[in-house]
């Protein structure tokens, strides 16, 4: 292995080292008590946020929608659903955000609309060969009397990827079917999306979470693809390209949008959600001219062996670094299993998603401690860095959520053989004693909060030295004095057991071994679990060690 190479993070600009706090409007906090968090409880919780030090907040989608992909399925770009508020409370939010120092990146969702949007609804009342149907996929299908669909594509739910209309045509959607695809190649489509981008910029988000980026465009000839379906590309050089992702006309697409938002003051983002795989593939998203960010979802799948985290840091950071744009770090969000449960599998047996009760179960204690280590092996690397809502409580996954209560359409449409990522979404623990743990003000909760809540809830980890908040706030305070997130990396050690690195004056020192081992020489100013009574590290833990 390489030991020696250097990494210099090469861009500048507030969002290279950024740390970014995701929301999920849902589940983070309820101000009227319906069960479903709103746009006043996140206003009202941004102190909790600017205390632990993040320096942006990104919000999953909160426009009109029927919510049949927890908003994901959007009815009108230019506005909020009733049930998270109105668009005065988003101004609201932004101008305290701003006022809290935090900055607001708002999801974009341009792959598909929500059947009840207005586009949608004028395409089927409108009929075959209409201007309006020509702004989704549409098409005759197969086989006698077209009642086969016209490919073999698979939603990345489950089931067929078309659904027939009551005229005989076809539509495509690569998610649900209340998610039809829009068509990229029809000019009032880009058109339309310039505008939703103008209409927020214009109200002062500082970016953009750019859902699906890799599936806009798609293979002019819809051919067959006879693989499953799977949100990642996954494509290895000597294998075909996926027909519905990673399309070289998306590019094209960034690249206007990178020029409206370069027009504006500050520094505007733009984030790729880019399930594209290799690292060289997805960095042709953050191009100089395209995207800011791409999240890095090859290090978040990777496994918790020292070789392995080697190796995905390594090929990350020469990846990005081979377009000159900064790393992005990521462990959990809102469609994968929440790290401190995802680390407490087996090693080798990952699980995207979908935890249920007759499943192995994860085990917590190590799950957290591994959680803990990866979190602080995670914030000392150059680059900017991604948080999901309650990884700061070390929350687990749910996952013995009741089958009835799931909501994730992935259940139903996989004829229940996938659980769904109902269980990293449960509304989150504020206080330990309130009605649903202080997520708002009743007892009512869109998913069921697992009792063991109560033992992650803010009031009982604040000001309690080695909580996981605690861990998660000095490791930010520190992030910040020792400039990590500008630095530079350099690799020290990286063997089967343990993997060390410098970053400016910290030596960060993780052991994945059995076997405890020697503290690096220095001051230890922070560490992910007690060290030995002896000073050395246990397995599972990371130190930071100033030289
Ligand atoms: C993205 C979102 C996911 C959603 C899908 C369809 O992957 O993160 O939650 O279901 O896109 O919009
Ligand atoms: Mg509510």
């Amino acid at each position: 292995m390489n030991h020696d190479a250097t990494h210099q993070n090469p861009a500048t600009g507030w969002w290279t080292e950024a740390v970014i706090y995701q929301i999920y409007p849902r589940s983070f906090a309820d101000s009227d008590g319906d069960g479903i968090g709103d746009l006043p409880g996140i206003t009202a919780r941004l102190g909790h946020l600017a205390e632990l030090g993040v320096d942006a907040v990104w919000l999953s989608p909160f426009y009109p929608s029927p919510q049949a992909d927890a908003g994901y399925d959007v009815a009108d770009y230019r506005d909020v659903e009733p049930l998270f508020g109105t668009l005065a409370d988003a101004d609201d939010l932004i101008a305290k955000a701003h006022a809290n120092g935090l900055r607001v990146i708002v999801d974009l969702v341009p792959n598909h609309t929500s059947a009840a949007h207005a586009w949608f609804q004028a395409a089927l009342a409108a009929g075959p060969g209409s201007a309006e149907r020509e702004r989704y996929i549409f098409r005759e299908g197969r086989g006698p009397g077209g009642a086969e669909p016209p490919n073999d594509w698979q939603s990345v739910f489950g089931g067929p990827a078309w659904t027939r209309v009551p005229d005989g045509q076809w539509y495509l959607h690569l998610f649900d079917t209340a998610q039809p695809d829009l068509n990229w190649d029809n000019p009032e489509v880009p058109a339309e999306f310039l505008d939703v981008l103008r209409f927020w910029l214009d109200r002062g988000v500082d970016g953009f979470r750019v859902d699906v980026a890799h599936g806009l465009i798609k293979q002019a000839d819809l051919a067959d693809w006879q693989e499953p379906q799977e949100i990642l590309s996954g494509q290895e050089a000597d294998k075909p390209r996926p027909p519905m992702w990673d399309q070289d006309g998306v590019h094209e697409v960034y690249r206007e949008w990178r020029r409206l938002l370069d027009g504006y003051p500050g520094e505007r983002i733009l984030v790729a959600e880019a399930w594209v795989e290799p690292a060289e593939r997805l960095v042709r998203y953050v191009r100089p001219d395209e995207m800011h960010q791409a999240f890095n979802f090859e290090y978040l799948l990777a496994a918790w062996t020292a070789p392995a985290q080697y190796a995905v840091i390594t090929r990350s950071l020469e990846a990005t670094d081979s377009v000159g744009a900064p790393t992005t770090w990521v462990l959990s969000n809102h469609d994968v299993v929440r790290h401190a449960s995802r680390l407490g599998l087996p090693i080798g047996k990952p699980r995207r998603n979908g935890i249920g009760v007759g499943d192995e179960q994860p085990d917590a204690a190590t799950g957290l401690r591994r959680a803990r280590a990866a979190t602080l092996l995670m914030l000392a690397l150059p680059g900017s860095a991604y948080l999901y809502q309650g990884e700061e409580l070390g929350l687990p996954e749910h996952t013995t959520l009741p089958d009835a209560a799931r909501q994730d359409p992935t259940w139903e449409r996989s004829g229940h053989t996938q659980r769904g990522r109902d269980g990293c979404r449960v509304p989150i623990p504020w206080e330990a004693d309130a009605p649903s743990y202080g997520f708002g003000p009743t007892d009512a909760s869109w998913l069921p909060q697992p009792p063991v809540w109560a033992e992650y809830a803010l009031d009982r980890q604040r000001g309690v030295p080695g909580s996981t908040y605690e861990l998660y706030r000095e490791a930010l305070r520190l992030r910040r004095a020792y400039g990590l997130g500008r630095g530079t990396l350099e690799w020290l050690a990286s063997g089967d057991e343990v993997l060390s690195f410098r970053n400016g004056d910290l030596v960060v020192f993780t052991n994945f071994g059995a076997a405890a081992a020697p503290v690096p020489e220095g001051e230890v100013v922070h560490s992910s679990g007690p060290l030995n009574e002896d000073g050395s590290v246990p397995t599972d833990v990371t130190v930071w060690v100033e030289v």
